[in-house]
């Protein structure tokens, strides 16, 4: 009978042990979950726009119809306390220009998309402390496809290269291959103390 009592607790200790921690773990969980199903929606919808105003206007129309629209459809995806941005080693719109962090980032995705890591390692998520506060900020990957190389690509036609000129005098976005990082989504989320 005692063997019987001791085995029972043995096994209550090693389903409690078993079970996730409840608190900063799962809460952490939770955010990652909220981050990647953001971006997915972002992404999503940045690339339908892009596709239908490429075939409907052209690239040279497409040009000054990303410079209007993008950063609402990007500022549009903030919610529920997130902030949502786009950044990259090389910016088009100066706004988009990395902090510290997101620098240091980049710099870790590019290395490991040149590497040939799965699209499922191109993320990074860590709880950093900004000004005294805790944040969980988040980035993923943003990879160029052949159809982005027309306005970040190497030989980008004149019309679009001289369009591109007049909006971003300071444009670095371009000289991308398919399969380069472009850049990347970084949110970033307030923790409740
Ligand atoms: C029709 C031209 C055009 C095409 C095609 C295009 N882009 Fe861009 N891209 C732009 C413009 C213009 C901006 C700057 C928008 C702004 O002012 O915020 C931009 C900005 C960006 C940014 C934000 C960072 C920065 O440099 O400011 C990313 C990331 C990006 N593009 C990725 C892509 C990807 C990935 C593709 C292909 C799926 C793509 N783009 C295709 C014109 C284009």
């Amino acid at each position: 009978m005692k063997l019987r009592t001791t085995s029972f607790l043995c096994l209550f200790a090693l389903l409690l042990t078993a079970t996730p921690l409840p608190g900063r773990a799962a809460d952490e969980q939770q955010l990652l979950r909220e981050a990647r199903e953001i971006v997915a929606r972002l992404d999503k919808r940045l690339k339908e726009e892009l596709q239908k105003v490429l075939k409907e206007e052209g690239t040279v129309q497409a040009v000054e119809t990303c410079h209007l629209k993008a950063p609402d459809i990007v500022k549009d995806a903030w919610r529920n306390g997130w902030e949502v941005r786009r950044t990259s080693l090389k910016v088009r719109n100066l706004e988009d220009a990395p902090d510290k962090w997101e620098y240091k980032v980049l710099k870790e995705l590019d290395a490991k998309n040149e590497a040939d890591a799965p699209d499922s390692e191109l993320e990074h998520w860590e709880v950093v402390t900004v000004d005294g506060q805790k944040r969980f900020r988040y980035m993923k990957a943003i990879i160029a496809k052949q159809v982005c190389t027309r306005c970040h690509g190497k030989h980008i036609h004149k019309e679009v290269a001289s369009q591109l000129d007049s909006l971003y005098p300071f444009d670095q976005a371009r000289g991308f291959e398919a399969g380069d990082l472009r850049g990347a989504y970084s949110l970033s989320k307030p923790l409740s103390p």
